[in-house]
């Protein structure tokens, strides 16, 4: 097969790199992309600005089935609307990012939007790069090829921070801060009992730590490569 035609699943925690790198290679070798973090962080936008309680899990569940949640899948414009309304701009926010471990935790929440995740991959036409916690484990367990990418807690709060500044501005300032949000939202990710970021037994680890952008997109590209020319 080319590498337009298989499907892969990056996993791992945040400030790994894993949105800029799946953005990029699935741009490279013409896949479709698919941001489910986005995904969870729509669904909690709505929630949130509609008067849900986000830390009440009976009130997320019985709201979980409500909004609209359409994702685009182009790597160059990947568009997120909740309800019809652009949520590209506001799931970026402090106030989401602090809401959506919680919501996502939610077992109906995770029902929903794993639906979703596997009716876009089974549509994609073709190749897709779905980036997420649970892609390899959960929603595409049989796909072509699983990346779980890792760095150290240090290079992810650097990286983190240096997003936070680009996404709204905010002076995100203190890493030792950014680092302990960014430890206690993995804790709680991974510890959840829904689903829970974890390597996939067959997934290949990348160490990004040490690496640059392009080595880790030249890294993945070359594993793609070698999964279509196996498939
Ligand atoms: O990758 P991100 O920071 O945009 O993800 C936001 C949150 O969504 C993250 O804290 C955990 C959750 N998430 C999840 O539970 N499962 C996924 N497949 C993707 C994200």
């Amino acid at each position: 097969a080319t590498p337009a035609a298989v499907i892969v699943a990056i996993d791992g925690p945040s400030g790994t790199g894993k949105s800029s790198t799946s953005r990029a290679v699935a741009a490279q070798l013409g896949l479709r992309y698919l941001d489910t973090g986005a995904q969870y962080r729509a669904i909690t936008w709505w929630m949130l600005t509609n008067g849900i309680d986000v830390n009440d899990a009976t009130e997320v569940a019985a709201a979980s089935g409500k909004p609209s949640i359409v994702s685009g899948t182009d790597p160059r414009d990947p568009a997120i609307a909740a309800d019809g309304a652009d949520a590209s701009g506001p799931i970026r926010t402090q106030e989401v990012t602090a809401a959506v471990s919680a919501v996502s935790a939610v077992p109906e929440v995770r029902a929903r939007i794993t639906g979703l995740q596997r009716a876009i991959a089974a549509g994609a036409g073709g190749g897709i790069v779905v980036e997420g916690r649970d892609i390899g484990t959960t929603v595409l367990p049989d796909a072509d090829l699983k990346v779980f990418l890792t760095a150290s807690a240090e290079a992810r709060a650097a990286r983190r921070s240096g997003e936070l500044k680009a996404a709204d501005g905010s002076a995100a300032g203190d890493l030792a801060a950014t680092q302990q949000a960014l430890a206690q939202r993995d804790k709680a990710d991974s510890s959840r009992k829904a689903s829970p970021l974890k390597k996939a037994d067959d997934a290949v680890e990348v160490d990004t730590t040490e690496l640059s952008l392009d080595q880790v997109i030249e890294c993945v590209v070359t594993l793609i490569e070698k999964a279509a020319a196996e498939k």
